[in-house]
């Protein structure tokens, strides 16, 4: 008996890949997603699973990547749409920072979920939850101190197209989290941050577990407590 099936994107490594263990041990059946064909973290735990967890690669920042696994998937119903990439590009003034840059990490952490949500909507159970990965550096209301401009404003560009998605289909059944996972020593997170992956996921997979069924959207913690705007 599986407990639900969980699509989550982005589940190569780090924060990713423990949601995807996380939900394996939970008894979940766990698509993850990982980008090209290079052998990742997921792929040794998909071979430990006995089944349970299956391997998808998607550049979710290609839309055709984002098409043909909507394909794959199209006799699949998701208890959980999970979209957990995302990138950063340094501690740059904005000022200083290249277009390009700018433009890489504001559609890969602002419009290619949304991309992703879209496309993967229909797949979703009434009762079922849509996630992402957001952050508090995505809060203006905490934003006191500045620093990793782009970043910050990539997860409030996405924050803001949450809540224009929970409007726009205001009268959908599915629970809407945006997630902070606490600041996680992770290649993003850096090696000073003050928790483990271990430290955060589960209290992540409590927090969308115990929201499961409510509808609306929220912008929750690791620890299940709400994050100002
Ligand atoms: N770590 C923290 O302290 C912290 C705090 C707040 C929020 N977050 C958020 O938590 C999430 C995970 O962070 P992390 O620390 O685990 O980051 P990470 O170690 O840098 O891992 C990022 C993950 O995203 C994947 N990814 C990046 N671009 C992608 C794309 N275009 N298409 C598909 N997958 C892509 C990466 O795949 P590859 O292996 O192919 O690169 C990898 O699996 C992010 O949304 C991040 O913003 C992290």
């Amino acid at each position: 008996m599986s407990a639900g099936t969980a699509l989550i994107v982005g589940a190569s490594r780090a924060l990713g890949l423990g949601l995807a263990t996380e939900y394996a041990d939970r008894g979940w059946d766990v698509i993850g997603t990982v980008r090209g064909d290079r052998r990742t973290g997921l792929h040794e735990l998909a071979e430990a699973s006995g089944g349970r967890v299956t391997v998808e690669s998607l550049d979710m920042t290609k839309p055709e990547e984002i098409d043909a696994l909507r394909e794959r998937l199209a006799e699949r119903t998701l208890d959980l749409l999970f979209v957990n990439a995302a990138v950063t590009r340094g501690n740059i003034p904005v000022g200083e920072v290249p277009t390009e840059m700018f433009v890489e990490v504001m559609v890969t952490n602002a419009l290619s979920p949304m991309r992703v949500i879209e496309s993967f909507r229909s797949l979703v159970a009434p009762t079922g939850t849509i996630g992402v990965m957001s952050s508090r550096q995505g809060s203006l209301a905490l934003n006191t101190r500045g620093g990793q401009d782009v970043y910050r404003a990539s997860k409030s560009a996405l924050n803001q197209l949450m809540r224009s998605y929970a409007a726009r289909y205001a009268d959908t059944s599915h629970t809407l989290l945006l997630m902070c996972p606490g600041h996680v020593r992770t290649e993003l997170g850096g090696p000073d941050a003050p928790l483990t992956i271990d430290q955060s996921i589960p209290g992540v997979a409590d927090t969308i577990d115990r929201h499961g069924g409510e509808p609306g959207l929220k912008f929750l913690n690791y620890q299940g407590q709400p994050v100002p705007w």
